[in-house]
């Protein structure tokens, strides 16, 4: 189900909270343009920017992790790692069955779904890692 950008996802960093919005509108469009027949470029172009911009939101989460000696930095790339896989599935079998409600739906998962669990469960607890060791809140 495509579900709308909520506050409860802030994670309290704005660079990234800034970023997660951007991922999730990545995700929206990816949906749509799976969902909307008329253009397999259109897919293949959302797919591409959705893996960019995945990329390069990783890239900044884990700089940050390192830069706090978060101590479930290598845990935390493993799942990056995963999302990465699952991307390559969806997008292999876009490539072979075509666009489909079920693919769509699929998308979905992979990126809306998974974004809003690993912000709730894995971005959350190095926020908090960070917050504990800056009491001040310069986070950021
Ligand atoms: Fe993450």
């Amino acid at each position: 189900m495509l579900r709308d950008w909520s506050d409860v996802y802030l994670i309290g960093i704005a660079e990234i909270d800034q970023q997660h919005q951007g991922f999730f509108a990545a995700a929206h469009r990816l949906y749509e343009e799976i969902l909307d027949r008329e253009g397999k470029n259109a897919v293949v172009e959302a797919m591409a920017f959705m893996r960019d911009y995945a990329e390069q939101h990783f890239q900044t989460e884990e700089a940050f992790m390192r830069e706090h000696d978060y101590p479930g930095l290598k845990e935390h790339m493993q799942l990056h790692v995963a999302f990465f896989r699952r991307l390559d599935g969806l997008e292999d079998d876009l490539m072979i069955f075509g666009p489909s409600q079920d693919l769509a739906d699929r998308a979905l998962d992979i990126t809306q779904d998974w974004l809003i669990d690993h912000i709730a469960d894995e971005d959350m607890l190095y926020s908090l890692h960070v917050k504990a060791r800056e009491p001040r809140g310069n986070a950021a």
